[in-house]
């Protein structure tokens, strides 16, 4: 059985884990731990399987320059690797969206494989004049999912992730 359910704070050791098997360096880790001790309204969850965590996902506020509209950036995502290719990115994803739908979030940006994010109603962010801060960036890369049209800043402008991915990347 697979449920996807809040991360709590005893989730944290198991978390660190997954993301150092899943990633070929320990700085997504890291980057999850930072995160959660220095970023107010960070939204995190995990893929539970008999027991076991199995997937993780984080979302973390990002800004528009130019404009006072925040939505949620989808970084980093893993499951272990005995568990890929069983839907189980695919079900963290969609839980995540519909949490942030619902609590008005007006977008998230993510930026990842142009063949994957789509499916979860991911468009490219360029449409929406919406840019990546870090260069050399493909177009097709930097995605959006639009929550609420309305609420997007029409202008557009550089999405901005915490400080900490700079640091990061
Ligand atoms: C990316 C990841 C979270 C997907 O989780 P998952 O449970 O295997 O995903 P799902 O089973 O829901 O979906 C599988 C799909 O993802 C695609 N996919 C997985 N990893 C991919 C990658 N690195 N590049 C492109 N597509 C990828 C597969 O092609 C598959 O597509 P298909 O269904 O059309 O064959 C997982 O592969 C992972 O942990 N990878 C290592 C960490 C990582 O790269 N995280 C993403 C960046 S933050």
């Amino acid at each position: 059985m697979m449920e996807i359910r809040n991360e709590e704070p005893t989730d944290r050791d198991t978390v660190r884990h997954l993301n150092l098997t899943a990633f070929d360096n320990g700085s997504e880790a890291a980057l999850v731990d930072k995160l959660r001790t220095s970023c107010k309204g960070y939204l995190a969850f995990v893929a539970v399987e008999d027991g076991t965590v199995v997937g993780h996902i984080l979302f973390t506020p990002v800004t528009v320059d130019g404009s006072n509209v925040v939505g949620m950036g989808l970084a980093p995502m893993a499951v272990l690797p005995s568990h890929q290719r069983k839907g189980i990115g695919s079900q963290l994803v969609r839980h995540g969206l519909e949490h942030l739908r619902q609590s008005g979030c007006p977008f998230v940006i993510v930026l990842g494989h142009p063949e994957y994010y789509p499916r979860f109603g991911f468009e490219v962010a360029s449409r929406y004049r919406l840019r990546c801060q870090w260069e050399g960036v493909p177009d097709e890369a930097f995605m959006v999912a639009v929550l609420d049209n309305d609420a997007l800043p029409k202008a557009g402008g550089i999405a901005r992730y915490r400080g900490e991915f700079d640091d990061a990347i």
